[in-house]
């Protein structure tokens, strides 16, 4: 039957009205699907830099992220990582690595790690995969000890990297804390650390820092390391290696493996997480390799086959570009030498900013004790301000630093050390 036009028209508004109605719905139906998701709090690190890029002031400092900044504050790319990436330039093909990674890659990092002629890697007992530098390979081992040991718990440091409490938690594995720092002498608790590692239940799993402690930039010596190995072979534990930092505590990438070379020696079966980010400037590369010290070379392939059973679904494979780079460098004996010289070149700026920083505040006539800034070694000086101070600093003058009171060093310049030294000065001189 043919149709007026008027109740066409009326039929097409009403189609269009029926349309409306379901988008409407449509969209109510979407708002009320996700309506209970809350904005996240911000991160306590990253989140530091996101307001540092916000402000406006020509003044402000960024002394928040763990990233290296040459004396004039810029971001650095190593003449070793600029060499390499000359070399793959147009020789790259874009396929897919395997989905435990760059093999190359990770026989250098184990070489790196449990040293050149280790008879661990020369008995191929150590199962292994590139991962998503440091923070994956932490994942990759929470995630393996969740599905393997279910009935294991993680003791991580008071304090530690804020990530690694996110890390254990989203892997569902249960956290547990062991006492780290001592407040009062800014220095390690190595009583209290010594207790808690005889107090947990014999193979307890423990989260180390391998040098270049962060938040505190405090290190156990060399003969803590050994009693601390001594105490974990009486109880059985089990020691898991975070080295983020490997080369930024002396300078030098072979004494900063010491602590997880005592283990070794010892006769512990480790566990290691390695990253590219600070030694090699490559933090957006996300390079990093995990490593599991296993009791034959069997277990150690069925341990790899795991590894990567729990990358596949994650994200498949790693990424090849930082890969590349670091492979590059440390199989080439000519740039392997350039890097190590341009590690301890940050190593010792740093150093030389730490005696800088503490000399301006002694010189502006602080009352207080600036020892620690020296005697802590790494990226971080643990400051000891309050999270109230950090925010004066903040917004009286636009320096940024997470409210833990940690100073990343390798934000502090020449140009910069005054004025941070002089801010510093004028928030801890009154209660
Ligand atoms: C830091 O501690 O600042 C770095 O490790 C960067 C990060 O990812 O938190």
């Amino acid at each position: 039957m043919a149709m007026c036009w008027s109740s066409r028209s009326a039929a097409i508004r009403g189609r269009a009205h029926l349309a409306a109605t379901h988008a409407g719905a449509g969209a109510r139906a979407m708002a009320s699907l996700f309506g209970h998701v809350e904005p996240a709090p911000k991160d306590p690190i990253l989140g530091v830099t996101e307001a540092f890029l916000a402000d406006p002031s020509p003044d402000k400092v960024n002394v928040g992220v763990g990233a290296y900044r040459d004396d004039n504050g810029k971001p650095v790319v190593l003449d070793c990582v600029r060499e390499a990436e000359r070399r793959i330039a147009g020789n790259l093909n874009m396929e897919y690595l395997p989905m435990g990674g760059s093999i190359k890659m990770i026989e250098e990092s184990l070489k790196l790690a449990y040293g050149e002629d280790s008879e661990f890697i020369r008995d191929k007992r150590i199962a292994a995969v590139q991962a998503l530098s440091g923070t994956g390979a932490c994942r990759l081992f929470a995630d393996f000890q969740r599905r393997f040991l279910p009935d294991s718990q993680i003791y991580i440091p008071t304090p530690t990297w804020s990530n690694h409490h996110n890390i254990w938690r989203d892997a569902q594995v249960p956290q547990r804390t062991f006492t780290y720092y001592h407040p009062e002498s800014r220095g390690l608790d190595f009583a209290g650390l010594m207790d808690d590692i005889k107090n947990a239940p014999n193979g307890s799993f423990f989260l180390l820092h391998a040098c270049a402690h962060n938040p505190t930039g405090v290190d156990p010596t060399e003969e803590q390391w050994r009693e601390i190995s001594y105490q974990f072979k009486v109880k059985n534990h089990f020691p898991f290696f975070d080295m983020a930092y490997q080369g930024f505590a002396s300078g030098d990438p072979e004494r900063d493996a010491k602590a997880i070379r005592i283990f070794l020696e010892d006769g512990h079966q480790i566990g290691c997480a390695q990253s590219y980010a600070k030694n090699m400037g490559l933090y957006g590369q996300r390079a990093g390799c995990l490593s599991i010290l296993c009791e034959d070379e069997m277990q150690a392939v069925s341990v790899k086959s795991q590894l990567q059973q729990i990358a596949r679904p994650m994200y498949s494979n790693p990424p090849v570009h930082g890969s590349l780079v670091v492979s590059i460098i440390l199989n080439d004996p000519e740039l392997k030498s350039l890097w190590l010289k341009e590690v301890k070149g940050m190593a010792d700026r740093i150093i030389g900013m730490r005696k800088a920083l503490r000399e301006n505040l002694e010189g502006l006539g602080s009352p207080l004790s600036w020892d620690h800034i020296t005697n802590q070694i790494g990226m971080f000086c643990y400051s000891g301000m309050t999270p109230e101070q950090v925010d004066r600093l903040t917004n009286e003058y636009h320096i940024y630093m997470t409210r833990n009171g940690r100073i990343s060093m390798a934000g502090v310049t020449t140009g910069n050390v005054a004025y941070l030294a002089n801010a510093i000065h004028e928030v801890t001189k009154t209660k």
